[in-house]
């Protein structure tokens, strides 16, 4: 049995280290994300120390010690310690946020809780709009209606934190992704639209002249969509018969089991708009949905956006991820690592898709921000590629 020593005096079993460990996931899964994204920095490197440190976090005896992580404790230990420490500050006063029931809630995990990546998403794609010159790439009246209140606390703690060139990079690029899918969807014989991890998406109320055509599959993880559906009615917004809301986790298994039963027809040609989520997702759990994909009917079309690889990212994407990556990882949703553009093109073609549109950033802004005298363009950090069936 391998031990463990913490400082001077105390020695546990590595085993209950662990158990320990997982003991804070069960207790704060604010902590366990960031610690399970590697907290320190380097991820692999890093992720033993922080595990180790939230055992100990654990022990009352540490936290009531100011002096932990700092006298007592080897280098490295010491550091995840304070950051840790840190860590729990912010987490008590992200709790205390008043009227902000997405985020302060007990539950902190994609289990239980709305995702609040795609509370962010909406409120880029609403401030995009108060803080961007016409016309915009995507015109989203109701993203922060749909958000609430809390868009203003949310702006509050969140733009300072990115400078002001990320940060509208970044709104632009949350917007055209949709705007993108959106129009490779009106130019299509599209009969079946599937928003996959819609989030707070207002397609619906946004796009009357292409909804009365179309069967409108909204899938998204079930405690996002409750959310979802409570602020719809809270709002009473009108829900169509065209709207389908379906509840899946992507991680826990093929969207092809769930879409069936909710009335997608996969004889009939589908557009499916996977944006901003597949960042987050496993390589296992994108394959399974590029398959199931790939089971619709010929012609059908799938518009999703991958996290590009680190090296083509320029200054300001590099700055992006630096910033938002712990972000996500503090609420549950760590990102995964990015894809090479001959990778995921593989990946693609694997799962039996044919890659019908693979715009770099350059394109986008040709397309989408040609024109305009404020320089305004996407961010690197996401890629957007088009695939169809054969
Ligand atoms: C950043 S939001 C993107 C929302 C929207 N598609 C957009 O482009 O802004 C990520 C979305 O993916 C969903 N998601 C993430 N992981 C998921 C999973 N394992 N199963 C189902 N949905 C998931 C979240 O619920 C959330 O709605």
């Amino acid at each position: 049995m391998r031990m463990v020593t913490f400082g001077k005096s105390r020695v546990i079993r590595r085993d209950r280290v662990r158990r320990q460990g997982l003991g804070i996931v069960a207790l704060c899964p604010f902590y366990s994300c960031w610690v399970e994204s590697g907290g320190l920095g380097d991820p692999v490197a890093s992720r033993a120390w922080c595990v180790q440190a939230a055992a100990m976090l654990a022990c009352p005896a540490v936290l009531e010690d100011p002096d932990a992580g700092r006298s007592w404790l080897p280098g490295d230990l010491a550091v995840a310690v304070r950051a840790l420490q840190a860590h729990r500050v912010k987490c008590a006063e992200r709790r205390a946020w008043p009227a902000c029931r997405v985020l302060a809630g007990e539950e902190e995990c994609m289990e239980s809780a709305p995702s609040r990546t795609a509370v962010f998403a909406a409120v880029s794609r609403g401030l995009f709009r108060l803080e961007t010159a016409s016309p915009w790439v995507l015109d989203d009246v109701l993203a922060l209606v749909l958000v609430g209140p809390v868009w203003q606390q949310l702006r509050d703690q969140f733009d300072p934190l990115f400078p002001g060139p990320v940060r509208r990079e970044a709104r632009a690029a949350v917007c055209t992704r949709s705007r993108y899918a959106e129009d490779r969807l009106a130019a299509g014989a599209f009969t079946q639209y599937v928003i996959l991890g819609a989030g707070l998406d207002s397609f619906a109320w946004r796009r009357p002249d292409l909804l009365g055509s179309l069967a409108v599959f909204e899938v998204d993880h079930p405690a996002s969509q409750a959310w979802k559906l409570e602020r719809v009615r809270e709002l009473g917004l009108p829900l169509s018969d065209s709207q389908v809301f379906v509840p899946v986790d992507f991680e826990a298994g093929p969207v092809q089991d769930v879409l069936g039963p909710a009335g997608f027809d996969w004889a009939q040609p589908a557009m499916f708009c996977w944006t901003g989520v597949a960042p987050y997702l496993t390589a296992q759990a994108i394959e399974s949905t590029l398959r199931t994909i790939a089971a619709a009917a010929p012609g059908s079309e799938v518009v999703f956006s991958y996290r590009a690889e680190d090296c083509a990212l320029d200054d300001a994407g590099t700055e992006y991820a630096r910033i938002y990556t712990p972000i996500a990882a503090s609420v549950g949703e760590p990102l995964q690592p990015g894809w090479p553009v001959s990778e995921i093109e593989r990946l693609i073609s694997r799962c039996g898709l044919t890659v019908v549109d693979h715009p770099a950033r350059a394109d986008l802004q040709q397309r989408y921000f040609a024109g305009r005298t404020d320089g305004l363009r996407p961010y690197t950090f996401e890629t957007l590629v088009a695939a169809r069936v054969a």
